[in-house]
């Protein structure tokens, strides 16, 4: 008997094989590239290395090649020689997505082509990927073509610098990291109850007063029942960032083809703008600059006179931030003091609004058609779906899908940012609130489950699911005190967010990703990232055998060249418990709990796993 393959079948092995077939399966470069053609031999960079480059574009990713070629003590100057050993060209018509490249490694050098900087300068991320990141003397590149594009053109990692503060060169050195995965776009949120952090020369008093907190809360507030449970800290706390600050971030940010989306809150969580300007509020209070955390009723009145402020406030900000998107947030604005104005009764009567809960609609589509005067496109958490808004602002889908979908079919564009896949204020440790684990916010967000989100909907059909411009993983800080505790969040998760953005899901695996993420933890490590170092694999009941009498217990670790040390007695392996190096084998009549860490090379160790075996 024949078989016959379908020939949708037939397509979707070619892709795979295209992808992960013996060429392929080699490649360690985060995100997936496209399309991964290695053939035998290696061209061995010479000592004196020349760089093709002419236009703007190109002059500037020759920059970031110099400064990598000068760490393997190679002599590097940029001309527009057309025989250099690294060609650069911004200009190639064939390569026909923006962000798209391609990247070949041969006998007579190294050329990476692309329509646009951006292509080019990921053509160098992966270059630099394909080499061992310990600096040999010997710099050498396998001979290879890459084709490769992003499959979705949103690609964005969020960071709150309102709940915690964290400096410029922090901000930089994220930005730099996300550039190098591909990330293109960062969304600063700004503002928030807790702290307004940018400048505004017209409003002094937002960095005066809105930027700073007289406390914080001690611990995690959604563990807390009673008022009296409630106790902060007795240290004021703040900071804010001025204009030519954030000029000079844009600035980096643009170098690494990094859109930034500065995200100003309205009208809700906004608490320190009415402290510094009580007259925004609907009531008359004493307001402070909020000192824990949640949603909080006091939120901006709607008026002409609000509406203005933000206005004046948005100029500013429109004139700091070259990119097209401005995010006005719009989440978790509770109407309870609305309801009870008479100021806002009377906006409803005149503008013939019958629900308040719709007044937020009329105060976005006043600041959206101020935006669009400006030339600038609204972007909202997809509270702002309520309200009602034109088709020209974005929605950001952050309670769980729904909104994006809902977005979607009404016709507006969508940044999926669901709170169950890509929020990494969420925690890494199975056990919920795990002593082992510092602090977090709730919930379990491994790895995994990042890597197998899909940002396309399956309800929403080809044609609607055009209107998903991509996704984007948050981290918002309330317990994320410490530049530290940051990279420990979002490290190594935000590479599956990268992936997720980049790589058409028929390509993804996860576990041929998760292979990767081990080898781009040395990367890491030069980076001085404090990534999550990932647990101990193998104590599940699923990976234990039996041999006899004996149950067998088979550890690994994704972390190169790491030690997995252990124990049976229930205590916690620190140095001087014992060193894995074979399987273990333990009496299957017994339970026995084993527990196990890994110590990875650069001195720091997992959180523990344990297992009671029986
Ligand atoms: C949000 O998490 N409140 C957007």
């Amino acid at each position: 008997m024949k078989f016959k393959v379908p020939v949708f079948l037939l397509m979707i092995s070619l892709n795979l094989l295209q992808v992960f077939g013996q060429q392929n399966d080699k490649t360690e470069i985060i995100p997936l590239p496209l399309q991964v053609n290695v053939s035998s031999g290696k061209f061995i960079v010479p000592q004196k290395v020349t760089i093709h480059a002419n236009t703007p574009d190109e002059i500037n990713v020759a920059h970031f090649l110099k400064t990598w070629l000068e760490q393997y003590g190679k002599a590097v100057s940029i001309s527009n020689d057309q025989n250099a050993v690294i060609s650069l060209s911004s200009t190639n018509g064939n390569v026909t997505n923006k962000e798209g490249y391609s990247l070949s490694v041969e006998n007579s050098g190294i050329k990476i082509s692309a329509s646009q900087g951006s292509g080019l300068f990921y053509g160098v991320q992966s270059l630099i990927q394909l080499v061992p990141v310990e600096k040999h003397a010997e710099l050498s590149v396998p001979f290879l073509t890459i084709n490769d594009q992003p499959f979705f053109k949103w690609r964005g990692v969020m960071l709150d610098v309102s709940r915690h503060f964290f400096s410029v060169n922090f901000v930089k050195k994220y930005i730099d990291v996300l550039a190098s995965y591909k990330i293109n776009t960062f969304h600063w949120h700004l503002t928030d109850d807790q702290g307004w952090r940018i400048e505004i020369k017209k409003y002094p008093k937002l960095t005066q007063v809105a930027a700073f907190r007289k406390e914080t809360l001690i611990g995690a507030q959604q563990l807390l029942k009673k008022p009296e449970d409630f106790k902060y800290d007795g240290t004021p706390y703040g900071g804010f960032y001025t204009q030519d600050e954030i000029k000079d971030v844009v600035a980096y940010a643009q170098k690494r083809y990094i859109t930034i989306v500065p995200e100003i809150e309205m009208p809700g969580h906004s608490v320190g703008v009415l402290a510094a300007y009580p007259e925004l509020a609907c009531k008359d209070g004493n307001y402070e600059t909020y000192k824990k955390w949640g949603v909080s009723e006091d939120i901006i009145c709607p008026s002409d006179k609000s509406v203005k402020f933000f206005e004046n406030v948005l100029s500013e900000v429109i004139q700091l931030f070259p990119g097209k998107y401005v995010h006005i947030g719009g989440d978790e604005a509770p109407k309870t003091v609305w309801k009870e104005s008479a100021a806002v009764q009377k906006l409803m009567k005149k503008n013939n609004i019958d629900d308040v809960e719709k007044v937020q609609g009329w105060f976005n589509a006043r600041i959206e058609k101020f935006l669009i005067s400006k030339g600038k496109q609204l972007v909202g958490w997809d509270e702002i779906l309520e309200g009602g808004i034109t088709l020209s602002s974005i929605v950001m889908s952050w309670r769980g899908e729904a909104g994006g979908i809902e977005a979607a079919k009404h016709g507006n564009d969508v940044v999926m940012s669901p709170n169950g896949f890509v929020y990494f204020d969420y925690g890494q440790n199975p056990v919920l609130h795990s002593p082992d684990e510092p602090l977090n916010i709730c919930c379990y967000l491994p790895i995994e489950k990042v890597y197998n989100y899909n940002p396309l909907p399956k309800e929403l059909s080809p044609e609607l699911q055009k209107h998903i411009l991509g996704t984007q993983a948050t981290l918002f800080t309330e317990y994320i005190t410490t530049d530290n505790k940051a990279e420990y969040m979002i490290f190594p998760r935000v590479l599956a967010v990268a992936e997720v953005g980049w790589t058409p899901a028929a390509n993804k695996n996860f576990k041929n990703f998760y292979s990767r993420v081990g080898k781009q933890f040395p990367r890491l490590d030069e980076r001085k990232i404090m990534y999550r170092i990932p647990e101990t694999e193998g104590l599940d009941s699923a990976s234990i055998t039996t041999d006899g009498n004996k149950k067998i217990i088979t550890l690994r670790s994704i972390v190169p060249g790491a030690e997995i040390r252990y124990t049976i007695d229930g205590h916690t392996p620190d140095e001087t418990a014992n060193l894995y190096t074979q399987p273990i084998a333990v009496p299957a009549n017994l339970a026995i709990k084993v527990r196990a860490v890994t110590f990875a090379p650069n001195g720091r160790h997992s959180v523990p796993v344990e297992l009671i075996i029986q």
